[in-house]
């Protein structure tokens, strides 16, 4: 079964049991000021899962585009890439435990054919700390469903993944109880990590089991979580009931929630029983690949993590740009810069000659035309981006290199060295204990190490304060700013025409930051006339309206969306004004401004307070950026 297969019947097998289906949300998430990029299913869900009601119901599916940036350097062994599909569903206070469990079950058994004798799973153990309780009704559950297909399926106690290489599995074990480390989920990670606000809950994984034998290097005796390869992790039920309250314990959310995340690309491996997330679903860029270098792909040739990387990391970087993440030093772009720059050092590895990186975004994109049409459209301007993070990064190891070469004349290399290397020049480390190697120069590593340790401490105490995308908290302040934000997006547009688009938000208490496409530098008198019109719309205290409506009726009443998104088929809108404009009656016709948006917003303008703009600068190639800030 293709991915596309796969991915079309789990579609099917939801939108038969009553779930509205939903498109992918962008990688970068909008309002959302936990991460970066969206790393799983549940993220653009958080606020129907605290609460808000969900335009589209209470049942929920989807297959959402993820990327996550921390297992960048675990890509290589034969399960992890940084970009992956996430089959999602969620009760949104709807149905539980003993209707999702045996839904998952059947899909993989009865839908994609998985034998259940492959299958193992996990529950909560229980926290007593935190007064959570062990979730026997998930264990009694999967008891009775593998009974069911004839299995006997016996509950084992491990508690901490340490137990788990200590105990092993005993005969007829089926269901394993691991502690909070594994068997709980928030955004945040265990109980402890939690903020005030955050809510997560217990969680059941289901488990494929390869049959390899057990690598003992991992550890003593194999069980579900163990690292071996010989179990994966195929789908995730979080039993999302909890939140964290201010005095740090918790308490219930207002409905039991499920979130289920599944992933695509793992359970292809599974149907196909091949233990290779590369050989299974990123065929079309190893073939190319293989083209390319003259090498062969095999799962266990020295040579195959050199594949699985450029593999990733040209499909992770193709969806980045297609949604709006270009290469460049800060944030986000760094990250799509690191992904190119070694994806172009391993392609070097393989032996890849006269041929850019770039010849791999049609291999990397082309299984996706149906699914993201909108990526596949954008392939030029991806492979423009790519060609040009190429060219510069060529030269930085053409000029990496000659300071090498200098660097090394007198036959040794110190740890300061490589470090000035490295920081100034951007040449590889990796790539200068080759080369040292190569001709026998001397490189003290562990200085180097050390350098690169206090560097990374700096670095990590620069980034603490620094915000991430969307808003940062639902504070009053901060809402304030966001209503404002809608309020400058319609006041600019008066200003300076109305082909100027959103292009990035960021939001925190102290600040509105808002990116928008406009060729030029704002003048004076523009800031102030773009000043004076929010500040007339905060003194005539218009109402703030959500409604939901159609996304073809939002489009048509020319509501506001962020290049490159893509929504639902019923969306929330927030409109502004006119005066007399009701939640009953919103008056759209004559509303100052509407946008496509999840809120959250003051009820008036009047609440915001006096607008300023605070800076106007360049951005990027035609984009500018503006800070705002309230007064009062
Ligand atoms: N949100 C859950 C996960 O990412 C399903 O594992």
């Amino acid at each position: 079964m293709t991915l596309s297969e796969i991915r079309q019947k789990y579609l099917e097998f939801y939108k038969a049991r009553g779930h509205a289906i939903i498109p992918s949300a962008s990688l970068v998430p909008e309002n959302d000021p936990t991460t970066l990029f969206t790393g799983s299913g549940m993220q653009p869900m958080v606020p129907y899962l605290l609460g808000e009601n969900h335009p589209e119901g209470t049942r929920i599916a989807d297959s959402q585009k993820a990327f996550r940036s921390v297992d960048i350097e675990e890509v290589g062994d034969n399960r992890h890439t940084t970009f992956f599909e996430m089959l999602g569903n969620w009760s949104l206070g709807d149905y539980f435990k003993k209707e999702q469990l045996p839904w998952v079950f059947e899909f993989l058994t009865d839908g994609v054919g998985l034998d259940p004798r492959n299958l193992y799973v996990t529950a909560f153990i229980g926290d007593e700390k935190n007064d959570l309780p062990r979730d026997t009704e998930s264990a009694e559950i999967w008891k009775d469903l593998f009974e069911k297909k004839g299995i006997e399926a016996e509950v084992a106690l491990i508690g901490s993944e340490a137990a788990g290489y200590e105990r092993g599995m005993k005969q007829n074990e089926r269901i394993f109880y691991y502690d909070a480390r594994k068997n709980w989920w928030s955004r945040a990670g265990v109980p402890e990590n939690m903020p005030a606000g955050e809510p997560g809950g217990p969680d059941s994984e289901m488990f494929y089991d390869f049959g390899t034998p057990h690598d003992p290097k991992f550890g003593k005796e194999c069980h579900p979580n163990c690292d071996c390869g010989r179990f994966l992790e195929i789908g995730n039920s979080v039993f999302m009931q909890y939140v964290k309250k201010p005095d740090g314990s918790f308490g219930s959310l207002p409905k039991q929630n499920v979130d289920f995340g599944g992933g695509l690309e793992r359970i292809a491996m599974a149907v196909s029983h091949v233990p290779d997330i590369i050989a299974v679903c990123h065929q079309p860029i190893v073939a190319a690949l293989e083209q390319m270098s003259g090498k062969k792909y095999e799962s266990a040739s020295p040579d195959a993590a050199a594949f699985r990387i450029v593999a990733d990391h040209v499909k992770a970087a193709s969806f980045l740009i297609g949604d709006g993440v270009l290469p460049s030093n800060t944030e986000r772009g760094y990250f799509v810069r690191r992904l190119l720059r070694r994806a172009i050092r391993y392609a070097d590895k393989l032996g890849v000659q006269n041929a850019p990186l770039s010849t791999l975004v049609e291999p990397a994109l082309g299984q996706y035309q149906e699914e993201y049409p909108e990526t596949y459209a954008a392939r030029d301007m991806i492979r423009q981006e790519i060609d040009k993070e190429e060219t510069k990064f060529r030269k930085t190891l053409r000029d990496g290199l000659r300071e090498f070469e200098k660097t090394s004349e007198g036959g040794t290399i110190s740890g300061s060295d490589v470090f000035l290397l490295f920081s100034t020049y951007g040449f590889p480390y990796e790539l200068t204990f080759e080369l040292a190697k190569e001709r026998n120069i001397a490189v003290d590593e562990a200085a180097f190490r050390e350098e690169m340790k206090k560097h990374q401490e700096l670095s990590r105490t620069a980034s603490a304060g620094v915000f991430k995308g969307g808003l940062a908290d639902h504070s009053e302040k901060t809402t304030r700013l966001h209503t404002a934000h809608h309020l400058l997006l319609k006041a600019l547009q008066t200003v300076l025409g109305p082909q100027v688009k959103q292009r990035g938000s960021n939001i925190t208490s102290e600040r509105l930051r808002m990116d928008f496409s406009y060729d030029g530098k704002m003048t004076d008198e523009q800031k102030k006339e773009a000043e004076r019109i929010v500040n007339e719309k905060i003194a005539e205290d218009l109402p703030v309206i959500r409604s939901e409506l159609a996304r073809e009726d939002a489009e048509r009443l020319g509501a506001e969306h962020e290049f490159g998104q893509k929504y639902p088929d019923r969306v929330s809108v927030y409109s502004i004004g006119p005066k007399d404009a009701t939640p009953a009656d919103p008056k759209f016709s004559e509303a100052f401004s509407i946008e496509f948006c999840g809120g959250p917003h003051v009820a008036h303008t009047g609440e915001i307070g006096t607008f300023r703009i605070a800076k106007e600068e360049a951005s990027s190639a035609g984009i500018r950026r503006i800070r705002g800030v309230i007064e009062g």
